[in-house]
Formats: structure tokens, C-alpha cells, sequence
């Protein structure tokens, strides 16, 4: 493969690239919850085919309970593929918001009801930061072929850097047929910004030896001609909602029940997901407690919210957050209250937009060719 050179994106802190979104007014920051559901059905009737909820399986319930899709980063981002909506309302994080835009098409508008609803780990690899990583890392490999893949957990123009130089998003539910599809393109992979996720896919796929990781806030933590040697660079992002969850938490919750099973999401820590029955996306875990017999004990390893839904929906199963109370809430995920949902849906229904989530257009393309990839693997 030919090597391309190094993309020269635009590119501005990726938490403050937004800066048109807007606070929730005033009035709209009290509502009880029946006045909240009452006016947010009397503005969906009024908008009827014209707008579509999406909401992401760590929402709170007042939002999932509004959703017309609920599900997993892959699943939210084929929905949007797919909506012919005018307006596509996001109950997620901005980068999964950024992703819907870049795939509906130009005359539909993406809202995030929230400003404040960004990933911490998105913001963990800066495209600037990739950019000179990937000058040092690639000159120190002058022979070998570099794929990266970035996790849908990145902002649009680190997606748009990988699709300029051969890579492609990936999702915890295709981390492994996307290194399969790099590894039959070039050498080596570079994948960002999730450390465990790429350890965790290394290990499905035999190859945990050829691991090296790239620290970019450690001066002593990137070697360029050490990380070189290896075949896949992980670069040291994580979720602070994951990895909080031990070995320890499988063990009491084994002791405290022999019965139980434990399943955890993959942006946990290697030894985590080694300890568990099982791992996957918030589908997988989903499915998996959906398709429990009813008695069964489910112990989950992931954001709490999801726990609770699984718990609401699935009474027969027990279903246990696998450590107790320590288990978090998303804080972006947290974000989106159902406040300023009825205040982006009451606006739209008076023909006023706010939050409307724009990828700059040079961007879009790039960061497009990266999806596609993607949901062509
Ligand atoms: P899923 O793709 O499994 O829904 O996960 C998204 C996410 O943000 C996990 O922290
Ligand atoms: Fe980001 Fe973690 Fe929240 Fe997922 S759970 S959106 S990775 S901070």
C-alpha cells in the first residue's frame, strides 16, 4: 500500500468544537415528571414523522422511555443510516451524535439536547496529538504498512485522520473483524483512543504478544522505535465507568452466589473481562439477559443506568451491577435530562432548532469514508 501523507485537518479541542450549543433556559429547569412526559407526547404528536429519537442503551429511563430505537453505539449509528426523519434527536454522547451526522443525509439535522454530553475517552486522543504521534511512530516503521482504527468513542476528525491514511471506525461489537480487515491490508495497527478494548481484542484474536502501548501524556511512555517493533500500538485512552470494575467484584459476587454469571463490557480492564463468563457491547449484554432463563443470575460489569433498564425490563432474571453501589453513571451520558429534551422538541415543534450537531464539512467526508468502512466490514 501506498503510504499517504499526513492529513492536514483543521482541528480545534475537540470538547469546545461546539461552541454554538446552547444551555437549557430557565423555565424549562424545574419540571415535574408528569408535566415533562404530558409536553414532550404533545410535542412529538405535533412533529409526528418529522423527528426521530435515538437513545443509547446508558441513558436515563425519562429519555430511553421516549426512544423510538435503543441501543448499542453499532446499532444507533445503522438507525441513523437509516432514518429519513427531517430531525434525528440524539440521547447519547457528541461523538455518536457527530457519527449520525456524518452519515444522514444534508438536509437532515442532528440535535444532542444537551452541550455538556461529551466522552471523557473521546476526548483522550486529540487528532493534533494522533497526528504527531503517528509522524513519529510511522517514521520510525519507515517498511511496514499502519493501519489505524479508531473506536467509535472519538471525535469526527480523528475518524477523518484514520480514513486518510487506510484505517476505519470500529465498535465494541466489530473491534475484531476491524483489526482482521486491517491486518489483511497492511502490517501493524495503531488503535485509539480505548487501551482495554484493543488488549481485549488483541487476546480474541491470539495476538496479545505483539501488544506495545503509546502514553501521550508520558514523555517516558513513547518509544517510538520500541512501540515500532510490535504489531499493534495501543494508545493509553480509557473509561473511567469501566475501570473502576475489579477482579475482586467477580470473586465477592461469586462468593456472595455460585450461581451467578458475570458478563462485562469489553472497555473493562484485560483481567476483568479474562474473570467474566462473558464480554461484549451493551447489545450483547442486553441480549444475554433477555435470553436468560427466567431464576438465572446476571451479574453486569458496565454503566449502572443500563443495569436498572435491564433490571425494569427483565424482572424474572436477577440482575445484580457487579459492584454494588461503586458501579458509576456516565457523567456526559448523564447529560441529556429529560428538561432539555422537552425543550428541543417543544422548539422544534415552533420551528426553532437548538443543538443542532454540525461536522465541519471538510470533516464529514473523511470521517464518512471511515464509517463505511466500518459498516461494510
Ligand atoms: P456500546 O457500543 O457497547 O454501546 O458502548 C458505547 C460506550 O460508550 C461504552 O462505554
Ligand atoms: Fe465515554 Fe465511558 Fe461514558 Fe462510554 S461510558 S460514553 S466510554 S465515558
Amino acid at each position: 500500500m501506498v503510504k499517504m501523507e499526513t492529513a492536514e485537518l483543521d482541528t480545534d479541542l475537540s470538547l469546545f468544537k461546539y461552541d454554538n450549543l446552547e444551555q437549557l433556559p430557565p423555565r424549562y429547569r424545574e419540571l415535574e415528571e408528569d408535566e415533562r412526559t404530558e409536553r414532550i407526547d404533545a410535542a412529538l404528536e405535533d412533529l409526528g414523522d418529522d423527528v426521530v429519537i435515538l437513545g443509547h442503551n446508558y441513558q436515563r429511563r425519562e429519555i430511553v422511555e421516549h426512544a423510538d430505537f435503543i441501543g448499542d453505539s453499532y446499532q444507533l449509528s445503522k438507525e441513523a443510516a437509516e432514518a429519513d426523519a427531517e430531525y434525528v434527536i440524539f440521547g447519547g454522547v457528541t461523538f455518536m451524535a457527530e457519527s449520525a451526522d456524518i452519515i444522514t443525509d444534508d438536509d437532515q439535522s442532528v440535535i444532542l439536547p444537551s452541550m455538556e454530553a461529551s466522552c471523557p475517552m473521546a476526548g483522550m486522543a486529540e487528532a493534533l496529538q494522533v497526528d504527531s504521534a503517528w509522524a513519529e511512530i510511522t517514521a520510525a516503521a519507515p517498511d511496514a504498512d499502519i493501519i489505524p482504527i479508531t473506536y467509535m468513542n472519538s471525535y469526527a476528525d480523528l475518524k477523518a485522520f484514520c480514513a486518510s491514511q487506510g484505517g476505519l471506525v470500529c465498535t465494541s461489537s466489530n473491534a475484531h473483524e476491524a483489526f482482521e480487515y486491517a491486518f489483511n491490508k497492511g502490517d501493524k495497527v495503531l488503535f485509539l483512543p480505548d487501551k482495554h478494548l484493543g488488549e481485549n481484542t488483541a487476546h480474541r484474536l491470539d495476538m496479545e504478544e505483539e501488544i506495545a502501548e503509546w502514553d501521550p501524556w508520558d514523555p517516558e511512555g513513547k518509544d517510538a522505535d520500541e512501540v515500532a517493533e510490535s504489531d499493534i500500538i495501543l494508545w493509553d485512552g480509557y473509561c473511567q465507568v469501566h475501570e473502576r470494575f475489579r477482579e475482586e467484584h467477580i470473586d465477592q459476587v461469586r462468593a456472595d452466589n455460585p450461581d451467578a454469571n458475570v458478563i462485562v463490557h469489553p472497555e473493562c480492564r484485560r483481567e476483568v473481562v479474562e474473570a467474566a463468563d462473558k464480554a461484549g457491547s451493551t447489545a450483547t449484554i442486553c441480549e444475554t439477559v433477555a435470553n436468560a432463563d427466567p431464576g438465572d443470575t446476571w451479574a453486569i460489569g458496565t454503566e449502572i443506568h443500563l443495569t436498572n433498564h435491564l433490571q425494569r425490563w427483565h424482572p424474572e432474571v436477577n440482575v445484580v451491577p457487579l459492584c454494588g453501589d461503586a458501579c458509576m453513571d456516565c457523567n456526559a451520558m448523564r447529560q441529556i435530562d429529560p428538561n432539555y429534551l422537552t425543550w428541543v422538541l417543544e422548539e422544534l415543534a415552533e420551528g426553532r432548532e437548538h443543538n443542532v450537531i454540525e461536522v465541519a464539512p471538510e470533516e464529514k467526508e473523511l470521517a464518512g469514508v471511515a464509517l463505511d468502512r466500518m459498516l461494510e466490514i
